[in-house]
């Protein structure tokens, strides 16, 4: 059985498969999709990251393909529906890199307050200006969270560690299941009436594409925070950048981005935003878990075992 990982793996993965004697693999990054294509068929197995985009013409060229492990959560890079087509599995790794995600939230959010970024490159340049730097705490503030799922819950308990109040919107999560954790579950416009600060967890569908426009943020509160370590197509750029140099929205912690890299993306370099480069599943802990994860996933699916994670079952 051969595998192809086409996008940088935790050496913990890697490791583990050293130990597989029926299972070999090619580590091949940056191919493009015709070099992805004319190598499909030497596959079994295909393990990626956020990079590699398996589309209907590059799962139809696999045509000994039995599965796809996407190393992290988001399967938005994925054709699913020509993967079941083809009878692809794809798996990924749920859990494995949330606790990396929540605490990149956390990270962009005490930046945010604390102008740590903006204030860093100000005494590298020399300066040593503390007045311009008087942030804002934490403590007493309402976060209001979108997408109330495993990440959104372990950014909750982070956030109520510091004494924040916590407001959620997620249509799939019960009044009663929210106030166990303390937490007020409201419809999404109430939440964006009350937030001083708000965070993304939620996937990209029809419903929740670009839900961060001119609309929803004008039913914000004036001098908002928002932290998106989520997806970028969550947010509408061109109108969120307008609503930053306006001062409506007062900062942004920006960790994804709509095309990554980005594009002529209005929002990088603005004063008020704190940007980085997708890292909320960079730390050393979570790569090795998601790498270890998939791992196992894909090569139970090889084995014809019923895999844990099976995002097209
Ligand atoms: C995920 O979906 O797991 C994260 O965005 C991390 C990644 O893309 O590697």
């Amino acid at each position: 059985m051969k595998i192809l990982i086409s996008d940088k793996l935790g050496q913990a993965g890697l490791d583990l498969l050293d130990t597989l004697e029926d299972v070999s693999y090619d580590m091949k990054t940056g191919l493009s999709k015709d070099e992805l294509i004319a190598i499909m068929p030497e596959y079994d197995g295909l393990i990626i990251r956020s990079g590699t985009r398996p589309d209907a013409d590059i799962i139809a060229a696999g045509s000994n393909l039995k599965v796809i492990g996407r190393a992290g959560i988001g399967v938005d890079n994925i054709d699913l529906e020509a993967a079941t087509k083809h009878g692809v599995t794809v798996v990924n790794t749920p859990r494995a890199n949330s606790i990396a995600t929540a605490e990149q939230t956390l990270a962009l959010m005490l930046s945010m307050n604390r102008f740590t970024a903006q204030s860093h490159a100000s005494v590298g340049a020399g300066n040593w200006n503390r007045g311009d730097y008087v942030g804002t705490e934490l403590y007493g503030k309402t976060l209001g969270v979108i997408g109330f799922g495993y990440i959104g819950r372990l950014v909750t308990a982070r956030a109520q560690a510091f004494g924040m109040k916590v407001v959620a919107a997620d249509p799939y999560v019960s009044v009663e299941a929210a106030a166990e954790l303390d937490v007020e579950l409201l419809p999404l416009d109430g939440l964006l009436a009350v937030a001083d600060m708000i965070t993304l967890h939620a996937i990209v569908t029809d419903e929740t594409k670009e839900m961060i426009n001119a609309e929803s943020i004008s039913k914000m509160k004036d001098g908002v925070m928002l932290v998106n370590v989520a997806r970028g197509k969550l947010v509408n750029e061109e109108e969120l950048a307008a609503a930053l140099q306006s001062g409506k929205v007062a900062a942004a912690g920006l960790d994804v981005f709509y095309s990554e890299p980005p594009e002529n993306c209005p929002l990088i370099g603005l004063p008020n935003v704190t940007h980085t480069p997708h890292l909320g599943a960079s730390s050393k802990e979570a790569q090795a878990a998601v790498g270890i994860q998939i791992v196992e996933q894909v090569v139970k699916v090889l084995k014809g075992e019923e895999p844990d994670y099976w995002v097209n079952k």
